[in-house]
C-alpha cells in the first residue's frame, strides 16, 4: 500500500506547527507504512522509522546505522548551501560528539559523561533551585499575565547551562538569539534575517568567535569546578582537543540543552493547564511530578528525528534498508505509538510504565537527560508550591521545525497563593 500523498509532509518542517495535522500524518505513517520510504519533492529519499520498536532497534546498532555524515533531513537546497559552506571552510563547520561515531564517539562523550551524571547533578540542585525560584517570581510578578515561552520558559536552561559553561549573564541574551537561529532555521519568526540566512554556517561562525575566545581565556587562567575548563584542559589520545573540536563540545552543550528543556516546559504547562484535571491531580499528588515530567517529555517531544545512515543492508519490519540508505528516526511519532503508550494522545500525570524514547535510545541518547529531568523537577514543583491558580488566555503557536521544536508562544496568567499559605509553605519545600 502506498501512502506517497503525504510524503511531502513527512519531510516538512510546516508539519510540525500544526499538530492536528501532525497526528493525523503519524498515525496514518505507523498504521499504514511503518517502515516507509519517503520521497518528497525537493528533498532525497529516506526511510521513516515511525514505530518505538523499530527506533530502539536502529539505535542497538550503531555500527550498521551510524551518525556521520548526516545528523538531520536537508532537502536539495539545504544541501546545495551545506555543501558550498563545507567547500568555504574546509569542511570544518561543527563537529560534535552527535556527528562522531565510534571509537570517536566514546572518546569525546567519555569526557564529560561523569559531570552529567546523577551524583553530579545533585550538586547542582541549588543552582537548578535558585533559577526556578527567580523565574516563578518572575511570572507572579505578572498579575495580567506572561508569555511563558518567551519570557520564562527560554531562559531557564539557558541560565542553567550558562552558569555550568561560566558564561557571564550580560552575554545570555545574545547566545540564546544565536541558539533559536541554528535550531529553526525554517521558522519565519525565529530564523536568521538577511543574506546569511540560509544554512547553519553564518551562525556556526558566530558560535566559532565567542566561543573560541572563551577557550583561550579558560586555557589561559581555569575556572574552579566550570564545565568550560574542563573541555579547554580535556585530552583525547592524550593530546588536548583541537580548537575546533572544543569549541564544538561547548556549541552543542550550549545548543542541545536549552531548547528542548524550555520546549519541555512549554508544552508541560500547556498539557497541565488544557486538562486542568491532571493539573489538580498534581497538585493533590506532588509524588508524581517524576511521572508527570516523563509524560512532559514523551508529549512534547522536542526533537522530532535525527537521521543516521545504513553502512550495511539490514532487514526491518520484512523490508531491505540498503548500504548507503538514509534512515530517520521518527523520535516524537514513536512516542505516540499505540502498541506501547495506552491511548497515546492523552496526558498522564501518573503514566506508568512510561517507556518513552524523547531522549533517544542507544549509544547517543541524550547526555543531558538527568540535567533536564531535575530542571523540569524543579521548576513545576516550584511553580505549583507558589500558585493558586494558574490560567490559559489563549491558543498557543508551535514552532515549525522538523529537528527541535515545540511551543513558540503559550499565553498564561497565575494567582499567588495567599501570602499566609505561601510562609506557611515556603517554595520548595514539596522538592
Ligand atoms: C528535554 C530536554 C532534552 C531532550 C528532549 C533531549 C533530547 C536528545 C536526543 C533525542 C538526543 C539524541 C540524538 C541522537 O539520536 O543522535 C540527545 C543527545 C544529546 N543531548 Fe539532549 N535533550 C535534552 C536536554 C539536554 C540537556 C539539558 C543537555 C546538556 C546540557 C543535552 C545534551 C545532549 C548531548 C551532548 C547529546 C549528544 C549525545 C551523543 O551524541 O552521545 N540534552 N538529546
Amino acid at each position: 500500500m502506498s501512502i506517497s500523498d503525504i510524503d511531502g509532509e513527512i519531510a516538512s518542517h510546516q508539519l510540525y506547527a500544526d499538530p492536528l495535522r501532525m497526528h493525523a500524518v503519524f498515525d496514518r505513517l505507523r498504521r499504514e507504512d511503518p517502515l516507509h520510504w519517503t520521497q518528497a519533492p525537493g528533498h532525497p529519499p529516506f526511510w521513516a522509522v515511525s514505530k518505538h520498536a523499530d527506533v530502539v532497534e536502529v539505535g542497538r546498532h550503531p555500527d550498521v546505522f551510524v551518525a556521520a555524515p548526516k545528523t538531520f533531513l536537508l532537502d536539495d537546497e539545504d544541501l546545495r548551501v551545506r555543501i558550498a559552506e563545507t567547500a568555504a571552510t574546509g569542511g570544518k563547520l561543527v563537529r560534535t560528539m552527535i556527528h562522531m561515531d565510534d571509537p570517536d564517539h566514546r572518546k569525546y562523550r567519555g569526557l564529560t559523561q561523569s559531570f552529567f551524571m546523577p551524583a553530579n547533578i545533585k550538586r547542582l540542585e541549588t543552582i537548578i533551585q535558585d533559577r526556578a525560584r527567580a523565574l516563578v517570581g518572575r511570572m507572579l510578578e505578572r498579575a495580567d499575565g506572561c508569555e511563558f515561552c518567551n519570557e520564562i520558559a527560554v531562559w531557564f536552561p539557558l541560565q542553567i547551562i550558562m552558569t555550568l559553561l561560566a558564561v557571564p549573564e550580560k552575554d545570555h541574551a545574545y547566545l540564546l538569539k544565536l541558539t533559536q537561529q541554528f535550531l529553526a532555521p525554517k521558522d519565519a519568526t525565529l530564523k536568521r534575517d538577511g543574506p546569511e540566512a540560509q544554512g547553519k554556517g553564518a551562525v556556526a561562525r558566530e558560535y566559532f568567535t565567542y566561543f573560541g575566545k572563551m577557550l583561550a581565556e579558560r586555557r589561559a587562567a581555569p575556572l574552579a569546578d566550570d564545565l568550560g575548563s574542563l573541555i579547554a584542559h580535556a585530552q583525547v589520545d592524550g593530546k588536548p582537543l583541537e580548537t575546533m573540536e572544543a569549541v564544538s563540545y561547548y556549541v552543542i552543550l550550549a545548543t542541545a540543552g536549552h531548547d528542548t528543556t524550555s520546549s519541555s516546559m512549554g508544552s508541560g504547562l500547556y498539557n497541565l493547564l488544557r486538562q486542568p484535571g491532571e493539573l489538580e491531580r498534581l497538585r493533590a499528588r506532588p509524588e508524581l511530578m517524576a511521572s508527570a515530567v516523563e509524560e512532559m517529555f514523551r508529549h512534547g517531544s522536542p526533537v522530532k528525528h535525527f537521521v543516521r545512515t545504513a553502512t550495511r543492508d539490514y532487514e526491518l519490519r520484512g523490508k531491505t534498508i540498503r548500504a548507503g540508505d538514509e534512515v530517520a528516526l521518527m523520535y516524537h511519532c514513536a512516542n505516540f505509538d499505540e502498541e506501547v503508550f495506552d491511548d497515546p494522545r492523552a496526558f498522564r500525570v501518573d503514566r506508568a510504565p512510561n517507556r518513552q524514547i524523547a531522549f533517544g535510545f542507544g549509544v547517543h541518547a541524550c547526555l543531558g537527560q538527568n540535567l533536564a529531568r531535575s530542571s523540569m523537577r524543579a521548576f513545576f514543583t516550584e511553580l505549583l508550591a507558589r500558585t493558586a491558580h494558574i490560567e490559559l488566555m489563549g491558543e498557543p503557536a508551535f514552532i515549525a521545525s522538523n529537528q527541535v521544536g515545540g511551543l513558540k508562544a503559550l499565553q498564561v496568567r497565575t494567582t499567588p497563593l495567599a501570602a499566609s499559605a505561601t510562609d506557611a509553605q515556603p517554595a520548595g519545600a514539596a522538592a
